[in-house]
C-alpha cells in the first residue's frame, strides 16, 4: 500500500470506553470498492488487543454500573440507542457504502430499519420472566431465573456489517451480557463509527468493545479466550466450522448464521412478471453478496425458455456504477479476493458446460471505472450436481436449473448442503403450503423474496447455521436458566437419600 497515509482516515479501536491504537501500533488499509483504492486505516489488532477487550468486557459484566442496572434501565438505554441510530442513519450508511460498496439506496434503508432491533429488544428486556414451578416435593419452593451468559464475542462479515451486528447486539445487551465485536477486516469502519453512538447513549465503559484486524490474528484469540462465554458468528460455513471447533474446546456456546445456495423456484402457474422481479432481487440486489441469495433458479420446464428470456431482458437493464447514486442498481463487489473468487466461479461454470446467457465477465463499462464490478451473470444448462449449483459464489451469478414437477423441484431444491432460504412462485395455494412445509430451509418465501424483520426468526437448516436471530424467543440464545430451590421444611430429612 503506497498511498500517503495522511490522506486516509485513521481509526482507533474501542476498548473499555477508550479509543486505542492496536498494541502493535500497526494499521492496515481498508479499500473503497468503487475506486479500488484505500480510504481508511484500521488498527491491526492481535491477541493482546483481544485479551484487553475481553478483560474490559468481563470487568463490565462483573462490576461497575452494568450489573446493577435493572432490566427496564437496560431497555431504556437500548431505546435511546435506537433513537441515535435513527438520527444518524444516513451518516452510518455513507460509511458502509464507502467501505463495502453496497448501494446507498439499500444501506440507508437498512441503517434506518436497524433501529427497530434496538427498540424491539429494548422493549423485551424487562419482559423476560422466570417461572414458579409447581414442584413435586413437600415444603419446597422452586423458581427459575434467566441470567446473562457473560462476555459474548461477535464476529461479523462485510456484506451488511451494522445490520448483522444489530441482530446479535440488541438481544445480547437486552439480556444483560457484555460484548466484544470483531468486524470484518474489509468493513471495520462502520462498527467503530457506531461506537460513538454507544458512548452517546451512555452504556457504561466496557459493555461494548470493538477490536479490529484479521481473523487469524485477532479473531482466533478472541474466540479462544477463556472468559468468552459465547461466540455469535455470521460468515462463511468454512470459517463457521473452524470457529465452532475452537469454541468446542472451551465448551462455549455458539450461534452461527452461515451461507446458502438457496433455490428460488418458479412454477408455470406463477405470476411470471412478479417472479422475474423476485428472482432478480434474489441474485442481483446487493450484487449477490447476501447469505440469502437465490442463486439457484429452479424453473419449470414448460416455461423455461420464456422465463429466461424475460429474466435476461430485465437483468440487462440493470444500471451499474457509483453506489452512492440513487439510480444505481448493481454496485461493485466488496473486496478484491471476492471479486477474483466470483470471476473464478464464472470460469468454473463455463468449464462445467453451463451456457452463459448474460454477462459472464468483469464489467468493463465506463461508469464502473476501476472498481470491482462483475456483470450480472446468468447460466443455463446447469445441472444440480455442478459446482456452480452447489457452492456459494456470493456474487451476481445465477444458475438456472429446469424441473418437471413439484416432486422434482423439491428433490433438487433440497439436494444441497445448505438450508438458509428458499423462494416459491406459484398461485396455487395447496402447492404453496406443501412447498413451504417440505423445503429444508430456515426461511421460505412464497411470492416474495429477501424479506426480513426483527419480529421473525431467521437462521439456517443444515450447513447454513445453528440457532436463530430475531423474534422473541431468540433472546434465550443470550440467556441461561437457573433453577432455585428453597426449602421451608423445619428439619433436613435423611441426608443419605436424594430428595
Ligand atoms: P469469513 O467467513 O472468513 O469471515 C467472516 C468473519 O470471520 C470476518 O470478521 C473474519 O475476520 C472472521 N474470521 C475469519 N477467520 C476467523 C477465525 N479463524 N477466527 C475468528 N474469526 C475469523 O468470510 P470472508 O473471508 O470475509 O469471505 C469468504 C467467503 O465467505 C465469501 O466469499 C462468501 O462466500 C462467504 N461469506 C458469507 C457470508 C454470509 O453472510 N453467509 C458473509 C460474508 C462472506
Ligand atoms: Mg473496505
Amino acid at each position: 500500500m503506497n498511498a500517503p497515509s495522511e490522506s486516509l482516515k485513521k481509526y482507533r479501536m474501542f476498548i473499555g470506553g477508550e479509543w486505542l491504537d492496536s498494541a502493535s501500533g500497526e494499521h492496515f488499509p481498508s479499500d473503497n470498492p468503487y475506486t479500488a483504492k484505500p480510504w481508511a486505516l484500521i488498527p491491526r489488532g492481535n491477541a493482546t488487543d483481544a485479551a484487553r477487550a475481553v478483560e474490559a468486557a468481563h470487568r463490565a459484566f462483573t462490576s461497575g454500573e452494568w450489573p446493577k442496572l435493572n432490566a427496564s434501565k437496560r431497555g431504556a438505554l437500548l431505546r435511546k440507542l435506537g433513537d441515535l441510530i435513527t438520527e444518524n442513519s444516513k451518516a452510518l450508511a455513507e460509511t458502509e457504502v464507502r467501505d463495502n460498496g453496497k448501494l446507498y439506496a439499500e444501506m440507508s434503508a437498512q441503517t434506518a430499519y436497524m433501529a427497530q432491533w434496538y427498540y424491539y429488544f429494548g422493549g423485551l428486556a424487562d419482559k423476560i420472566e422466570g417461572a414458579v414451578i409447581p414442584i413435586d416435593k413437600p415444603d419446597t419452593f422452586n423458581f427459575t431465573r434467566h441470567e446473562p451468559l457473560g462476555v459474548v464475542a461477535m464476529i461479523i462479515p462485510w456484506n451488511s456489517p451494522l445490520l448483522l451486528l444489530a441482530w446479535k447486539l440488541a438481544p445480547a445487551l437486552a439480556a444483560g451480557n457484555t460484548v466484544v465485536i470483531k468486524p470484518s477486516e474489509y468493513t471495520s469502519a462502520s462498527a467503530l463509527e457506531f461506537m460513538k453512538l454507544i458512548e452517546q447513549a451512555g452504556f457504561p465503559p466496557g459493555v461494548v468493545n470493538v477490536v479490529t484486524g484479521f481473523g487469524a490474528e485477532v479473531g482466533t484469540p478472541l474466540v479462544d479466550h477463556p472468559k468468552v462465554a459465547k461466540v455469535a458468528f455470521t460468515g462463511s460455513d468454512a470459517t463457521g466450522q473452524r470457529i465452532y471447533e475452537a469454541a468446542a474446546k472451551g465448551l462455549k456456546r455458539v450461534s452461527m448464521e452461515l451461507g446458502g445456495k438457496s433455490p428460488n423456484i418458479v412454477f408455470d402457474d406463477a405470476q411470471l412478471d412478479n417472479a422475474v422481479k423476485g428472482v432478480i432481487s434474489g441474485i442481483f440486489a446487493a450484487t449477490g453478496q447476501t447469505c440469502i441469495a437465490g442463486s439457484r433458479l429452479l424453473v419449470q420446464q414448460s416455461i423455461h425458455d420464456q422465463f429466461v428470456e424475460k429474466l435476461v431482458t430485465l437483468a440487462k437493464t440493470a444500471k451499474m456504477g457509483n453506489p452512492m447514486s440513487l439510480d444505481t442498481q448493481v454496485g461493485p463487489v466488496t473486496n478484491l479476493p471476492q471479486f477474483e473468487k466470483i470471476l473464478n466461479y464464472i470460469d468454473i461454470a463455463k468449464g462445467e458446460g453451463a451456457t452463459t446467457v448474460l454477462g459472464g465477465a468483469r464489467a468493463a463499462r465506463p461508469e464502473c471505472g476501476s472498481g470491482w464490478f462483475v456483470e450480472p451473470t446468468i447460466f443455463t444448462d446447469v445441472n444440480n450436481a455442478m459446482r456452480i449449483a452447489q457452492e456459494e459464489v456470493f456474487g451476481p451469478v445465477l444458475s438456472v436449473i429446469p424441473f418437471h414437477d413439484e416432486q422434482e423441484a423439491l428433490a433438487i431444491g433440497n439436494d444441497v448442503v445448505f438450508g438458509l432460504a428458499a423462494g416459491v412462485w406459484t398461485q396455487n395455494m395447496r402447492r404453496a403450503f406443501t412447498m413451504a412445509e417440505k423445503l429444508q430451509a430456515g426461511t421460505v418465501w412464497v411470492n416474495t423474496y429477501r424479506a426480513v424483520s426483527y419480529l421473525s426468526p431467521f437462521g439456517g437448516y443444515k450447513r447454513s447455521g445453528i440457532g436463530r436471530e430475531s423474534g422473541q424467543d431468540m433472546i434465550y440464545e443470550y440467556l441461561q436458566t437457573k433453577s432455585v430451590w428453597i426449602s421451608t421444611a423445619t428439619e433436613v430429612p435423611n441426608p443419605f437419600i436424594m430428595r
